[in-house]
């Protein structure tokens, strides 16, 4: 594994961050009916922290001497007012988060970089926190 590589495969994962920041919010903004009052506050949570995952994997692209992404993974953000197509299009977000974040934990146990690693294994735990929590809310 290179750094080139490994750089690139934290851009993706950056550019899913900026994407799930995205949709989570316009979620937030857009959910109707009486699961509003819990979805909402739920989904701006998981837009602050994708926030907070981008701000990580950001400044590790820095320190590794690669340019970060500014632009969001394309993947279209599908509108609704309906929160099941909501936690639908979450799951499915939080499905591709994990795998990102696998795939680099993957790859850094042959770069050695201890921190990286375990601030990358704390991110992906979240992940895997966020898509049992929506898999318990889906029924
Ligand atoms: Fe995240
Ligand atoms: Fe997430």
């Amino acid at each position: 594994m290179t750094e080139h590589n490994l750089i690139q495969t934290l851009n993706d994962a950056l550019g899913w961050e900026l994407r799930a920041a995205n949709m989570y919010a316009h979620y937030a903004a857009n959910i109707r009916g009486i699961h509003r009052l819990q979805l909402s506050p739920m989904f701006t949570d998981e837009a602050t922290e994708s926030t907070m995952h981008a701000d990580i994997v950001r400044k590790a692209i820095v320190k590794l001497g690669g340019v970060p992404v500014t632009e969001r993974n394309p993947h279209e953000i599908i509108h609704t007012t309906q929160y099941g197509e909501m936690l639908v299009h979450s799951l499915e977000t939080e499905t591709k988060a994990a795998a990102v974040y696998a795939a680099i934990m993957i790859e850094l146990e042959s770069v050695g970089d201890q921190d990286l690693y375990d601030a990358i294994e704390q991110i992906y735990l979240a992940e895997l926190r966020s898509l049992e929590e929506l898999r318990l809310l889906m029924g």
